[in-house]
């Protein structure tokens, strides 16, 4: 296993910050930061109830997990098409683990479509004429039963299993993540024989791509969920130290905070790589959802480079300097190739002929920082993992979550609840007509 030894805390994620352009030392928060690591780990601050996944690698139900390996064989070979149904934390986690470490066109025999995260007629009458033919699981999602989105999605894609299979065979292709008691779905669940998985009371949706949340289409589509608990578990070890010299994710919280103090109000998180264009989607929701309360916080915003500098490239340049970039950079991609020559040279690409394409990705980053940071006066935070592998994604999410808990008691904010996201669902709820309880 791709494990690194105990106290190598900069082997596997680094940060730089040469380039970060700060006005205030990291070291002069030490005293903040020992204070909010005792909150943390001792579980004393605001939005405690939903801090499972602080020790999560080490309390995880062992026997549970063990079923979903066990499910995942089972249905894998009838999995022609895995239908993820699920919105927010519900979703994006496991789509942001399976496209970093799979690819975009990997040749699994598993095509995983995800739905439930919208209410466009269009996608879904498409996804189900799509799938129309081929051979279907159905893993629905949802911790509290009643997302809208989820149920209705649910019902539609539920209709189509049971008139294809009938409702005895749907037993062994429809798969329900949901609360261990409460809620409509797992009354559905129970009553229609579905095999079912629990969502920990104390892990919120944006926390939980650890859980069966994650875990259980990950292993469908044949991730190793094995080795990002292993990623996780050695995150919760080493990251578990206040001391601001051995911790690169406090490093990265403190970071946030002393730009903001500089006056950048949006963090881009820039990637190289389309793969991981669905982690920042995933990053954004952590960060985003946790931090931007009480008219607080730093609004996160994503590109993928290069093709990006093609088009918000110039605003980043030469446009208000209201942001700072994160890059998540890859050391080794998970593949790579030689650039042909071409005796013509007609393109005039010679030059290049015999570097691998990754080199040049990696010469585009190192330009682009020195034109952003030099000449253009825009931070840039460099995050550096070793590769997209599972053992890594385990370790980057656990680096973001307790980023994201000292972020954001740094500014006394509750990194665990979302009461924002409320409001417009009793708009819609008043023009759907939805009767009161
Ligand atoms: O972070 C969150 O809590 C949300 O994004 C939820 O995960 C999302 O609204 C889906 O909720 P549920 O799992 O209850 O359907």
């Amino acid at each position: 296993m791709d494990q690194r030894g105990e106290g190598d805390y900069f082997k596997m994620m680094k940060l730089n910050t040469s380039h970060a352009l700060l006005k205030e030392s990291i070291e002069s928060y030490q005293e903040k930061v020992n204070e909010l690591h005792k909150v943390i780990f001792e579980r004393t601050g605001a939005g405690n109830d939903f801090m499972g996944w602080v020790d999560w690698a080490e309390t995880y139900d062992k026997a549970e997990f063990e079923r979903i390996l066990k499910v995942a064989e089972k249905v894998k070979d009838k999995a022609e098409v895995l239908l993820v149904c699920g919105i927010g934390g519900s979703y994006l986690g496991a789509r942001a683990a399976i496209e970093m470490i799979q690819g975009l066109y990997s040749g699994n025999k598993t095509e995983v479509i995800f739905v439930g995260n919208t209410f466009s007629s269009t996608y879904i009458a498409q996804v189900l004429k799509h799938i129309q033919d081929k051979s279907v699981v159905l893993n629905v999602i949802s911790k509290s039963g009643t997302t809208t989105e989820t149920a209705l999605a649910f019902r539609v894609f539920r209709e189509f299993m049971e008139k294809k299979y009938g409702k005895e065979e749907c037993k062994e292709r429809i798969i329900a993540t949901t609360d261990k008691a409460r809620g409509t779905l797992k009354a559905l669940a129970d009553k229609e024989g579905y095999e079912t998985f629990v969502i920990p009371d104390d892990i919120g949706g944006r926390y939980s791509v650890i859980t069966p949340v994650g875990l259980v289409p990950l292993a469908i589509m044949g991730v190793d969920i094995k080795k990002i608990m292993a990623g996780l578990y050695d995150a919760y070890k080493e990251l578990n130290t206040a001391d601001l010299s051995k911790n690169p994710a406090y490093q990265y919280a403190v970071c946030r905070r002393i730009l903001q103090n500089q006056g950048y109000d949006v963090e881009m998180f820039v990637a190289y790589e389309p793969q991981l264009a669905m982690l920042a989607e995933w990053w954004k929701q952590l960060l985003g959802e946790s931090e931007g309360k009480d008219g607080k916080g730093i609004l996160p915003d994503s590109a993928n480079f290069s093709t990006d500098l093609h088009s918000l490239g110039q605003f980043i340049q030469e446009g208000k300097k209201v942001l700072f970039e994160t890059i998540l950079e890859v050391e080794n991609p998970t593949e790579d190739l030689l650039i042909p020559t071409d005796v013509e040279n007609s393109d005039q690409m010679n030059y290049l002929a015999g570097k691998s394409y990754d080199w040049v990705n990696k010469m585009a980053c190192l330009g682009t920082i020195e034109a952003h940071e030099v000449t253009g006066g825009v931070p840039n935070l460099i995050i550096s993992i070793p590769d997209m592998k599972e053992y890594s994604f385990g370790y980057l999410c656990y680096f973001f979550f307790i980023a994201t808990a000292m972020t954001c008691y740094m500014i006394d904010i509750n990194p665990f609840n979302q009461p924002g996201v409320e409001i417009y669902k009793k708009n819609m709820f008043r023009l759907l007509g939805k009767p009161a309880k």
